[in-house]
């Protein structure tokens, strides 16, 4: 069993979760397709485990929506790469989101959601669980005297923050939010996508449950859709097991499996596109057709200190407003050749998109719709000159 204790974030990457299998010796996890699994006699799991290995692989099986084998090796990787009691896989970081917050809260509870945050996830509190009586209110995150005095205001169940959020990069302070929310009896949950495991640990830090769109940096390849929820307490991860069997929204064992294969290169990709996205950053800074650069690397982003703190590096997405207002900066978006216009991030290649009308349209007309002339791309790992130069010539 391999722990933060016991060992190094790429050894875990590597092998936590991922032992030989004790059928064949393959030294990667197989892809268990499969449905159903035979029974020791009715009613009873498969068992018997004995001493051919760790019970994981060959016990407790009856159906694959409650547990499958390759599933169960992608979790417990993502448990140990967070530092959880247990990690849940699911289909997609949105079945995750909703997965967490239907077990978290009932009829009349209320949540603080960050006035900037992944338009989908504003979508799931505005259009989905306000009509199930969940109200939520934004506040920005990257403030803690402002979700104090909102705790204050109106008690919450969960304070949900972004950091770095999604499209704007403000950096929230987790340790500061954690005291925050635990003295107003809340939960603190925090959605640690754009930072991934590598650059940020948040249940250290002492957040309760860290959310992932494993989609993006996790799964690293733009080749499979998945989220996780790693929890810090195995009682909450229990009745999330139970809910995830009950309403079927884990992901299938190809999607486990690819998410893995993602996983064990995590720690050089995200170096790289760290490297890449501070040049990228430091290039537009100085840019003339660039009015400012949100990235948490420049010295100059407000959330720079906190992040400097609680993160490894900076990440690879960097934000930025063109001068030329909305139609100039939808116009270079559309001029980049190596960055492909496209939503999502985290992926090898580079990638632009224009928030106000892609991945945050949902969030217009409300606290959080994003600004018209913003850019968003999310800097790959491709030989970095080439990238600066698609860069230069799109805003020439
Ligand atoms: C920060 C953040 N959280 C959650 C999600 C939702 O994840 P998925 O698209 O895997 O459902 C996204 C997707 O872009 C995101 O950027």
């Amino acid at each position: 069993m391999y722990t933060q204790n016991s060992a190094g974030f790429e050894t875990l990457a590597i092998h936590a979760g991922q032992e030989p299998d004790p059928l064949t010796g393959a030294v990667v996890p197989p892809i268990y397709q499969v449905s159903t699994y035979k029974q020791d006699g009715v009613g009873g799991l498969r068992g018997g485990a004995g001493d051919q290995g760790p019970a994981r692989w060959i016990e407790g099986y009856e159906y694959s929506r409650t547990a499958n084998p390759t599933r169960g090796a992608l979790e417990e990787c993502l448990a140990a790469l967070d530092g959880g009691a247990r990690a849940l896989s699911f289909a997609s970081g949105m079945a995750a989101e909703d997965c967490l917050l239907r077990a978290a809260c009932q009829p009349g509870d209320h949540v603080l959601i960050p006035h900037d945050a992944y338009g989908g996830t504003f979508r799931l509190f505005d259009k989905v669980l306000k009509g199930w009586g969940v109200s939520y209110r934004p506040v920005p995150v990257s403030d803690a005297a402002a979700v104090r005095a909102a705790l204050a205001d109106r008690p919450a169940k969960v304070v949900w923050v972004e950091t770095p959020t999604n499209p704007l990069l403000s950096i929230a302070d987790i340790t500061a939010l954690a005291q925050i929310a635990h003295a107003a009896g809340a939960l603190l949950v925090v959605d640690s996508t754009f930072a991934s495991p590598y650059l940020q640990q948040p249940l250290a830090l002492g957040a309760d449950v860290v959310v992932h769109s494993t989609t993006k940096y996790i799964g690293g390849h733009s080749d499979v859709v998945g989220g996780a929820l790693v929890l810090a307490d195995a009682g909450l991860a229990e009745q999330l097991a139970f809910l995830q069997n009950a309403t079927g929204s884990a992901g299938g064992p190809f999607d486990a499996w690819l998410t893995l294969r993602g996983i064990r290169t995590l720690g050089v990709r995200m170096d790289r596109h760290c490297q890449n996205a501070q040049r990228v950053a430091d290039m537009l800074a100085s840019h003339p057709a660039v009015t400012e650069v949100l990235y948490p690397g420049l010295e100059a982003h407000p959330g720079h200190e906190v992040a400097a703190k609680q993160m490894r590096a900076f990440g690879g997405i960097v934000s930025f407003r063109a001068r030329g207002g909305e139609a100039e900066a939808v116009a270079v978006c559309g001029r980049t050749e190596l960055f492909t216009l496209g939503e999502s991030l985290g992926g090898v290649e580079s990638l632009i998109e224009h928030p106000g009308r892609m991945t945050h349209a949902s969030a217009a007309g409300s606290a959080l719709e994003v600004p018209a002339d913003l850019i968003r791309l999310s800097v790959g790992i491709e030989t970095c000159e080439d990238l600066l130069e698609d860069l230069r010539s799109a805003l020439a």
